[in-house]
């Protein structure tokens, strides 16, 4: 799912960030500037800021083991996890 068309950022994207940033250094503060500049790109109009802040709450908060196991989970998703 693309989240930033002006930089074609995708979910998948966002989720392999923060598992870096928090791989890296685990009291990391995340922004979503943080993000964008793991990245290595900008972004230009601004419009999806709300929903990579969104995608990155929630990809930091289910912890980077089950992060790493669950790499095409959305966090808007609420259907229970096998296992
Ligand atoms: S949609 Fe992300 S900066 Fe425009």
């Amino acid at each position: 799912m693309i989240v930033c068309s002006c930089s074609m950022i995708s979910a998948q994207d966002i989720h392999d960030a923060v598992s870096a940033l928090r791989t890296k250094d685990p009291f990391v503060v995340l922004t979503p500037g943080l993000i964008y500049k793991t990245l290595g790109k900008r972004p230009s109009c601004g419009s999806c800021l709300p929903l990579i802040t969104k995608l990155m709450v929630g990809y930091d908060e289910e912890g980077p083991s089950s992060a790493a196991s669950l790499p095409h989970r959305s966090p808007f998703d609420n259907t229970p996890r096998a296992g």
